[in-house]
């Protein structure tokens, strides 16, 4: 018997970027995305068009380079949001506007003090205006998961009239447990006259760490279209986790009715990609992604996987793309190859000046450590793609020194904005010298909230990649910053994150 298809609908671009600090440029969406859609996920949602100028141009950057995926536009409930998402998603060969309202008791009278006929019709009229400008409408009831369940049937009901094709219920604080959002999803299908008419989707966050056991559960009950971002990404504890969803569809055919159209070995890159971007690392014993998720270290399990590998296993770790960072390139690989390796990891590189600038930095780390991986690639791109206008600061040279029983020293040329500036600082360590070094040139009076250190690949000569996490006025910018040396990491951090804060736009949260 032929399964149905169940769709994944990836929010990392959007629900994932509302993480204190996630917030993404043009260049790191476009990236993102044209992995995901190499990975073959059916949706990309990529931002909330109406939050900014940057947003928007984001999301329409993404609509004209994607083709295999539906690119979708987030949208509150009225016309001015809908119309600035129908423009950014109109390039897509696939575009989808997702509109949404809140149907909680306590949503809508504290935060939209609205009646529930009013936004009945707020729903009504968002999904007609929608409709109007493109085919494919999905509409969202935030705070499904503590909704009325009588009033979510009227609502739904009302807007599949109006012609949205697709129905997502988020359980948007994570307040629901497994049997219990599946029986909603079951009544919702059963009880709702023209719910054959749509697809079921649900969008689950992960507050009490049921985000991956609700959305599998509604798939049982029959939602086709899972919510789910990169790493789990995503506002407070974050979505249910891409790779969970899909890896657990995929390894338990025996019970589910349904499968992906994912190319799974995409999965792990993917994972780095977002974790140096956004400066999310992952946490060891993540399931599929983490380090640890593939190790069998005990000596037990290590002897029963060599006599059979599925004592222990129940997936390949190369299925998910684990040990697919080969060596890639070396100190004698040339440009045509280094262009093609970054073509294949999604990176286009459009202008000449920056692929020599880029290839003049990848001599120059093929110096210091010999063999490059993707994951170095990665990294270096991700310094290179800065555009002279986000860049404020930048390190020119720096001079640490360490020894015991001295207070170590930190000693910087720094170009604030076209001017050079020297400083120099001591500190409790070589990273705490550099930082107040920094201060003493930006007097930024950021608060310094995350400080962070991960090798990006193995051995000692593996490049650091630090976040630095700065808090200003309200604002939250995580800054990266990687090198052989995690001293200059650090330094390149600070100072990535000190650029943020001075050119990043308001944003405006969607649910907020
Ligand atoms: O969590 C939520 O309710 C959302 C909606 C906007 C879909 O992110
Ligand atoms: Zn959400």
């Amino acid at each position: 018997m032929s399964k149905d298809h169940l769709k994944i609908f990836d929010t990392t671009l959007r629900d994932g970027e509302q993480s204190p600090g996630a917030s993404m440029t043009k260049e790191e969406k476009l990236r993102i995305a044209r992995q995901l859609e190499r990975m073959r996920v059916d949706v990309i949602e990529a931002g909330f068009p109406a939050a900014s100028n940057g947003d928007f141009e984001a999301v329409k950057a993404v609509a004209e380079a994607i083709k295999d995926s539906t690119v979708a536009g987030l949208c509150r409930a009225f016309d001015k949001d809908i119309a600035r998402a129908l423009e950014a998603v109109k390039p897509a060969k696939s575009g989808r506007i997702h509109t949404f309202i809140a149907t909680s008791p306590i949503h809508m009278e504290k935060k939209l003090r609205m009646s529930p006929e009013d936004v009945i019709v707020a729903a009504q009229n968002a999904v007609r205006f929608a409709r109007n400008g493109i085919d494919d409408v999905e509409f969202s009831c935030e705070d499904a998961g503590r909704s009325e369940i009588d009033f979510l049937c009227r609502i739904i009901e009302a807007v599949i009239k109006e012609g949205a094709s697709t129905i997502n219920i988020p359980d948007t604080v994570g307040y629901n447990v497994p049997e219990q959002f599946a029986e909603r999803i079951l009544q919702l299908r059963t009880r709702i006259p023209n719910s054959d008419k749509v697809v079921w989707s649900v969008h689950c966050h992960n507050d009490l760490g049921l985000a991956v056991a609700n959305s599998l559960a509604a798939v049982m009950a029959g939602a086709r279209q899972v919510e789910c971002t990169i790493n789990g990404l995503g506002e407070r504890a974050g979505n249910a986790s891409l790779e969970e969803v899909v890896m657990a569809v995929r390894t338990r055919q025996d019970v589910f009715p349904c499968e992906t159209r994912i190319d799974a070995t995409q999965i792990v890159s993917l994972s780095k990609m977002v974790s140096g971007i956004t400066g999310f690392p992952v946490q060891p014993n993540k399931a599929i992604v983490g380090a640890n998720a593939f190790a069998h270290e005990s000596g037990i399990h290590q002897d029963g996987v060599l006599k059979h590998r599925e004592t222990y296993e129940i997936m390949r770790a190369e299925d998910v793309g684990w040990n697919a960072n080969k060596l890639v390139l070396g100190k004698h690989s040339g440009r045509t190859a280094f262009k093609a390796r970054l073509k294949e990891l999604g990176i286009e590189v459009d202008s000449e000046q920056v692929l020599n600038s880029a290839f003049a930095s990848f001599k120059e780390l093929a110096d210091k450590k010999h063999e490059i991986f993707d994951e170095d690639l990665h990294a270096l791109m991700s310094d290179e793609v800065v555009t002279p206008e986000d860049e404020h600061y930048k390190l020119v040279s720096s001079m640490f020194h360490s020894e015991t029983g001295e207070a170590p020293q930190a000693r910087l040329t720094l170009n604030a904005g076209g001017v050079e500036k020297h400083a120099e600082s001591s500190g409790s360590g070589p990273v705490d010298a550099t930082f107040k070094a920094i201060e003493s040139v930006a007097a930024s009076g950021s608060e310094l909230l995350l400080y962070s250190v991960n090798a990006i690949t193995t051995g000692t000569d593996a490049q650091g990649e630090v976040t630095v996490r700065l808090s200003k006025d309200g604002r939250i910018v995580n800054g990266q910053g990687a090198d052989t040396d995690i001293v200059v990491a650090s330094a390149k951090a600070y100072i990535n994150a000190l650029n943020k804060l001075q050119s990043g736009q308001e944003k405006l949260n969607p649910q907020v």
